[in-house]
């Protein structure tokens, strides 16, 4: 970091454990930067809550990253960006600061399906609030006209992750189950987008009850190429950030319980913070 230039990390805000799979991946691809993650474990899920609330706990996030510096913020998030991106970008961010970027998950993984989906059937799995916004039909269809997109909304996913119970028989019963209610929809489906952060934590369980001929999507890997071509095509933010290569950790809820679950998902001992949203 140069001595003059503040602190900028890049922030990465989920509801819980989830954006953690795509702030992994990010670091993999783009390592020299500085990242501040922020996990509102405390009212996680997000996935059941209505519009409004989502869009007012995310929006607080944002604003508590930019205080902390973030010139830009990833939604690393389904349901946030789904419920609260499109109004943060366009109502909000002009009046806090025109400068600083909100950027979703949604557009890059949609992006992305084009090329792998020989069928144009798309499935996606996400939470229920995901899935009632029908932002993903939206977004294929705009892209890819002729695509038929099926959703099916996974309402126990989340907290069986969230509750430790990812590894555990209950949540075999219902993989399967909602893998076998999504396929039922369209008998073309080829490609499945999961179109949650949280669900790469259950793919060891997808992955056993999946056709082996549907492809599986992550969304971390696909999320860390687009914002590395991001940064390249908009130096301006690029060079507002600093690269200090550190990685600092923040949640709503207790920090021991948080930085438990944490470090054995990302394999390496985290010391996150507490702080009020
Ligand atoms: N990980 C989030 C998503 O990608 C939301 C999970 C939740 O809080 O319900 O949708």
């Amino acid at each position: 970091m140069s001595q003059n230039k503040k602190y900028s990390p890049i922030g990465v805000f989920d509801s819980g454990f989830g954006g953690l799979t795509i702030l992994k991946e990010i670091r993999k691809v783009l390592p020299d930067y500085d990242y501040l993650f922020l996990g509102d474990n405390a009212r996680a899920p997000y996935g059941s809550r209505s519009f409004d609330i989502v869009y007012r706990f995310t929006l607080q996030a944002v604003k508590y990253l930019f205080d902390q510096g973030c010139q830009l913020v990833i939604l690393a998030c389904n349901t946030a960006s789904a419920k609260a991106l499109r109004t943060i970008q366009q109502n909000d961010l002009p009046h806090i600061d025109p400068s600083r970027r909100v950027l979703g998950v949604i557009r890059p993984t949609v992006e992305k399906i084009g090329e792998i989906s020989k069928t144009g059937s798309v499935g996606i799995f996400g939470t229920p609030g995901t899935i009632q916004s029908e932002s993903y039909n939206i977004e294929i269809a705009k892209l890819h006209p002729g695509f038929t997109t099926s959703g099916h909304a996974c309402p126990m996913w989340v907290p069986l992750i969230e509750n430790k119970e990812s590894d555990n028989p209950g949540a075999d019963y219902f993989v399967e189950k909602d893998i076998n209610q999504l396929l039922a929809m369209d008998n073309r489906i080829d490609t499945v987008i999961l179109g949650c952060t949280h669900y790469p934590l259950l793919l060891k369980k997808i992955e056993k009850y999946m056709p082996h001929h549907i492809a599986v999507i992550e969304q971390g890997p696909i999320v860390a190429e687009s914002l590395k071509d991001y940064l390249i095509r908009h130096d301006d933010m690029e060079a507002r950030l600093t690269k200090g290569a550190t990685c600092t950790y923040l949640t709503t809820e207790s920090a021991e319980k948080f930085g438990d679950l944490a470090s054995i998902f990302l394999g390496e001992t985290i010391h996150p913070r507490h702080i009020d949203l």
